[in-house]
């Protein structure tokens, strides 16, 4: 009896233009179009093994080791049955093909960070089970079309089934068929971009992504601002910043839209404080920095950049590491009292292939 296994593993993508806010919460099509940065496979990535048995009796989901509820019509049950759909089509154009369609699933999937850490789980999570599904099913597809897919699990998971730099282009179809990632670049053509991930607090976050941002678009004046006036350019020219391996633009580029997601998250009634001291003192540290290297005629060496939560993820060059790693461990250091609340997670580079 043969075996039908698959495992794959994606890594975590941090933007740089933030999504938030959808038009279809179904489909989740989003207001705006985004861009991230995909983190190497070896310090955050998401590992899912999907199996297809037809003595299996339900599609099952562990989640770390421990068992998953798949919620009928929720999130994962979408990304399943769509999965399943491609394999159907395959199947039906050659008759000899196993019918994995019709085999229910067993699926395992770990992540090798502390999902509490708010560290984007979600994203690398569901990138892996549309990878891993692909690679069970073998489907012939691409990652812009795995994306579309992806995309129904989270969001911000489209854009980790890319490598490097990656665009989600909103679309504007009603059905969200144009509403994919694409690669703006590989990893290869700016391999000294780094992240430096620093843990400013592992408490579960207080308003969820998929909850605030949807507060934003009923309440928030500024969302309608940033969405007409703002993004479209800034994709352009982070993209072009991008291209031309320009550190100086795409560090400004990337503050702003931090800046401004955290402006419409206040906008929004009642307000959201994804950020706590720690990370606003992070944003002075950077802005010093950054000032020193101006006023000596240099130019921009970091760029802060905050999700859903206090933890901050700082863009900069290679060159650059070792010194803003002394500074932070400087002035937060991880004495006993700090222990739990701040660590220096890892430096990380630029991921290469997406998923793997
Ligand atoms: C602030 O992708 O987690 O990280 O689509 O509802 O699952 P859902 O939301 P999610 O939102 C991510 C928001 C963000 C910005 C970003 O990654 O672009």
């Amino acid at each position: 009896m043969p075996v039908y296994q698959a495992t794959a593993s994606a890594p975590v993508n941090i933007a740089c233009i933030k999504y938030w806010g959808k038009r279809d919460t179904k489909l989740i099509l989003p207001t705006n179009s985004s861009l991230s940065v995909t983190l190497d496979q070896d310090n955050l990535r998401a590992t899912t093994t999907s199996r297809a048995d037809p003595k299996f009796e339900q599609d099952q989901l562990w989640l770390n080791g421990k068992v998953d509820e798949i919620k009928p019509g929720g999130r994962l049950a979408t990304c399943i049955a769509e999965m399943k759909k491609l394999r159907a089509q395959v199947e039906s154009g050659s008759p000899n093909e196993p019918k994995l369609a019709e085999f229910k699933l067993h699926i395992s999937s770990f992540n090798n960070f502390p999902t509490a850490a708010g560290l984007a789980s979600s994203a690398a999570g569901f990138a892996a089970l549309v990878a891993s599904l692909a690679a069970l099913y073998q489907l012939p597809t691409s990652p812009s079309e795995l994306s579309r897919i992806a995309r129904q699990g989270s969001g911000s998971a489209c854009r980790s089934l890319f490598g490097g730099f990656v665009a989600w282009e909103k679309g504007t179809a009603a059905d969200g068929s144009d509403s994919l990632a694409v690669e703006v670049a590989p990893r290869e053509h700016w391999p000294d971009i780094h992240a430096l991930i620093c843990v400013v607090s592992d408490d579960k976050k207080g308003t969820s992504s998929t909850t605030g941002m949807q507060r934003t678009v009923e309440t928030s004046t500024l969302l309608e601002h940033r969405i007409k006036h703002v993004v479209p350019e800034r994709m352009r020219a982070i993209s072009e910043a991008i291209k031309a391996r320009d550190f100086d633009t795409f560090a400004r580029i990337t503050m702003q839209d931090s800046n401004q997601f955290h402006s419409v998250a206040l906008d929004t009634d009642p307000p959201i404080f994804y950020l706590n001291d720690v990370s606003r003192a992070i944003i002075a540290l950077i802005i010093e920095y950054n000032r020193v290297s101006v006023e000596a005629g240099g130019k921009l060496k970091a760029a802060y950049t905050y999700d859903a939560g206090p933890n901050a993820v700082i863009y900069t060059l290679k060159e650059n590491v070792k010194e803003i790693v002394s500074l932070i461990v400087k002035y937060f250091p991880q004495t006993d009292g700090f222990k739990d609340t701040f660590g220096l997670f890892g430096s990380t580079g630029v991921g290469e292939g997406g998923v793997v």
